[in-house]
């Protein structure tokens, strides 16, 4: 008999669902919201409320997709933290009922454990031990993973994560929310090494994103007492050079965790790792140092359900199941 996981994914503003059969994906199912585009970021209970509409035909969908009856699944995992709370509770409540009418385990992941893990759905795996650079909107970490049970995070933002370090850069230049896609599309037209932006003097392993942007600030203030259309005259150099700084930032920490630690088969995830510069240059730094290179397939990258889905897997297997009143929490411990 196959052991099938249905995973519930509710953190932030994607209502997603996933089934997964030993270990095989079937299906990746979300529902994005579009609702928050016009604030200009998340608005949490706007993102509630969505959760609660969608949530019933994304799992159903996911379901139906996989061809799996809910008569046929093992166990539910689903999101407990980090993530806004209200978000949280829809998908835990909606877990928790399923199961409990359904009598069968529910299994309670840690989104950014999540993250990592995603590199195990693809057939081409990293193999343990393995390093994981996991940049989204919310979270920047490098996390050394010795077995799906043993993950330790070894560097982490001490401020803004890596999205958010493009989303306010885009939102200094005057472009929308979410503004990271945007400036690695200008970048692309642009010239990286036209302007310089400081690299942080941050020891260790961790990561520092708020001096990025001051300097930033400073330098569109500076630029526009000179000529007030100077961002729109030079809006590609400007995003290349910025994109340049932030992906520096990231691999040089993630090539020093390399050094430290001596592993070399080495992982990038999350949203941020669409970033067509941060996917060349770690290639390429991958090539120079020898390491074994993977990226999880985008759909895997981005907030997903497939991700708590393999996570869920593996905890089945070691036997990591949850209570009931398991807690859910908007913090990002582990
Ligand atoms: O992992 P994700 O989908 O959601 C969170 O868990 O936060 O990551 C979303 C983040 C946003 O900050 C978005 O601007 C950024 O990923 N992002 C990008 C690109 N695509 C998404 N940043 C830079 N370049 C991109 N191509
Ligand atoms: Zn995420």
């Amino acid at each position: 008999m196959a052991l099938n996981i249905l995973a519930i994914e509710s953190s932030c503003d994607e209502t997603a669902a996933s089934v997964c059969s030993d270990g095989k994906i079937l299906s990746n199912i979300i529902a994005n919201q579009t609702v928050h585009a016009q604030y200009g970021g998340v608005v949490p209970e706007l993102a509630s409320r969505a959760h609660m509409h969608n949530i019933v035909p994304v799992v159903d969908t996911a379901l139906k997709k996989a061809d799996i009856p809910l008569k046929n699944i093992n166990a539910i995992a689903f999101t407990k933290a980090p993530g806004l709370i209200g978000s949280l509770l829809v998908g835990s409540q909606f877990a928790k009922s399923l199961a409990l009418s359904l009598n069968i385990p529910l299994i309670g992941v840690h989104h950014m454990q999540a993250h990592v893990l995603a590199n195990l759905i693809d057939e081409v795996r990293p193999s343990f031990p393995f390093l994981c650079l996991t940049v989204s909107g919310g979270h920047t970490q490098i996390v050394k993973c010795v077995s799906p049970y043993e993950l330790t995070v070894i560097g982490e933002t001490m401020d803004d994560a890596a999205g958010e370090a493009f989303d306010k850069s885009a939102k200094l230049l005057g472009l929308p929310y979410p503004g990271g896609p945007l400036i690695d599309t200008y970048a692309a037209k642009g010239d990286a090494s036209a302007f310089n932006f400081p690299e942080p003097q941050i020891p260790g392993l961790n990561f520092s994103f708020s001096g990025l942007k001051t300097a930033i600030l400073y330098f569109l203030r500076d630029g526009a007492q000179k000529d007030k259309n100077f961002v729109e005259k030079n809006i590609n150099d400007i995003c290349a050079s910025i994109q340049k700084r932030i992906v520096s930032i990231l691999l040089n920490k993630l090539k020093k965790a390399s050094h430290e630690t001596g592993i070399k088969d080495i992982c990038v995830a999350g949203g941020v790792s669409a970033n067509n510069a941060l996917r060349s240059s770690f290639t390429e730094i991958g090539i120079r140092e020898g390491w074994k290179t993977y990226i999880p397939a985008f759909q895997y990258c981005t907030d997903n359900a497939a991700m708590i889905a393999i996570t869920g897997y593996y905890k089945f297997l070691n036997k990591e199941f949850d209570m009931l009143d398991v807690k859910i929490s908007a913090r990002a411990d582990w």
